[in-house]
């Protein structure tokens, strides 16, 4: 089989987007558009991925330069026949070349199989779809059955501009017959450019056959051009996201309400109440519950966790059967283990929480090591910072805070010890006892509220 490259165009300006960033640079799912290309791209395993930039290329190449991909400018932009003639040069005679576009976010890997099986010595592959409404797009011009050439809009007659088949613009090709057609373009026509899609009359007419490939849904080719169709790709993106979490056996009270911005693993009989947000890496366990406007950011949650109402969870790692808000938020760098409760208005961060652990009300616990069945009392605020360095907190197992208790660290609260609420506690604890710093409670007998003159 001869090697893969797929060339993703990326040159267009994206005027329509009216955004001075480029417009492969725009998120859809909480990626950026080129991310999703070389991402479909990537699955079918090309030996090399080269995308051609121009417009805001060094914004592009910088945002994106994790990409492993080579990078090839088009300056001026003459069209999408010369954007593939600058990246010709760097593709080998033997191999297929699979064109792709940077605004076509969705296209789904199988269908790209489809295409590139299709290309051969003899045969290009060439995806297109069925439209209801044409508009704009190249159409597929056949003759007893076998596609003759493309027609650009522009340049179509209007018994052409009645043809529903259309171009979506992915075609497969071998590389060294394509590079002797892009060296045959021409411009002359209604938008002066050179246009890729004559390639396919210049093959015809040299006895190659034009094989056709369809999409399994219309979505994964449709292009990106302005903001209301980022917004409805980015819809059908999610509910094909929900759709494939329900199969899986995640039960979502309204799958129109989840948005799920990254990779989302969950388990069986997970249940996800509305206005959920998952973004990055999420792995979700065995019949966790989560409930209503909650975001979950790079974190992984054991089985039978519930995490009720309004939470925001970034960067952590929490056990099973934990019990976490309403109300709760969670830090990077935060592991909880079994059967921690962490509850309202309580903030974790860079901490470690050991079995059976309860931070329940209104509390800040920083930069701290928390033994098991530890019980920190509500109001116990962690001063990890002095102004200058950050100090860590260690809290023994069995211990019991006090309500209102400050821990100032580094400071360590030994097992077993019981912190007097109201505590200041600036130095280690003895472990079993009772520490407490407090003044003495007084009353004055007798005294009188002023009164108003
Ligand atoms: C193109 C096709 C049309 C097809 C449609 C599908 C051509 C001549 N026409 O039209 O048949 O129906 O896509 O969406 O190919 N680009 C460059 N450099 C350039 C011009 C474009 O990199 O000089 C890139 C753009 O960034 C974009 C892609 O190529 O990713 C398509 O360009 P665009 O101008 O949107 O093509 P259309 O006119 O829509
Ligand atoms: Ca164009």
């Amino acid at each position: 089989m001869s090697p893969l490259v797929v060339v993703i165009l990326a040159a267009g300006q994206g005027k329509r987007m009216k955004s001075s960033r480029p417009k492969v640079l725009h998120r859809l799912a909480g990626r950026t558009l080129l991310e999703h290309v070389v991402a479909a791209a990537r699955t079918i395993s090309p030996a090399k991925i080269i995308v051609v930039h121009g417009h805001g290329g060094d914004r592009v190449r910088s945002a994106l330069s994790h990409l492993e991909v080579e990078w090839v400018e088009q300056s001026p932009q003459l069209g999408t026949g010369h954007a593939v003639s600058q990246a010709v040069p760097r593709v080998a005679d033997e191999s297929v070349v699979l064109v792709l576009y940077g605004d076509v976010p969705l296209v789904n890997p199988v269908t790209l199989e489809e295409v590139v099986a299709r290309a051969s010595e003899e045969t290009i592959g060439l995806l297109t779809v069925e439209l209801s409404d044409p508009t704009g797009y190249g159409r597929i011009l056949r003759h007893q059955g076998r596609v003759t050439r493309i027609v650009e809009e522009g340049d179509a007659t209007p018994a052409e501009r009645e043809v529903g088949e259309v171009n979506t613009g992915i075609l497969a090709v071998p590389a060294a017959r394509l590079r002797g057609w892009l060296a045959m373009l021409e411009a002359d026509n209604a938008q002066g450019e050179y246009y890729l899609t004559d390639v396919t009359g210049l093959a015809v007419r040299d006895g190659m056959t034009i094989e056709t490939a369809a999409p399994l849904a219309t979505e994964e080719v449709l292009g990106i051009n302005d903001r209301v169709q980022l917004a409805e790709l980015e819809r059908y993106f999610q509910r094909r996201e929900a759709r494939r979490l329900m199969y899986e056996g995640v039960s979502l009270a309204d799958p129109a309400r989840l948005d799920v911005r990254g990779e989302v693993v969950a388990g069986r009989d997970v249940s996800i109440d509305v206005n959920v947000i998952l973004e990055g890496r999420v792995v979700i366990g065995d019949e966790v519950v989560i409930g209503p406007n909650t975001i979950i950011h790079n974190a992984q949650i054991g089985p039978r966790t519930e995490i009720l109402a309004n939470c925001v969870i970034d960067g952590a790692i929490i056990g099973a059967e934990c019990r976490i808000g309403p109300y709760s938020r969670i830090r990077p760098e935060t592991e909880l283990a079994t059967g921690v409760h962490v509850g309202n208005f309580v903030e974790i961060k860079k901490s470690r929480l050991g079995d059976g652990s309860k931070v329940n009300h209104l509390s800040y616990v920083g930069d701290s090591e928390v033994g098991r069945r530890a019980n920190v009392g509500a109001g116990t605020i962690t001063c990890n910072y002095d102004g200058a360095n950050k100090h860590r907190t260690v809290i023994g197992d069995d211990a019991f805070i006090g309500s209102g208790s400050q821990l100032v660290a580094p400071v360590h609260v030994a097992a077993g010890s019981t912190i007097g609420a109201g505590s200041t506690i600036t130095k280690d604890t003895p472990a079993g006892e009772l520490t407490l710093s407090r003044a003495r409670q007084t009353t004055i007998r007798g005294w009188r509220r002023p009164v108003k003159k």
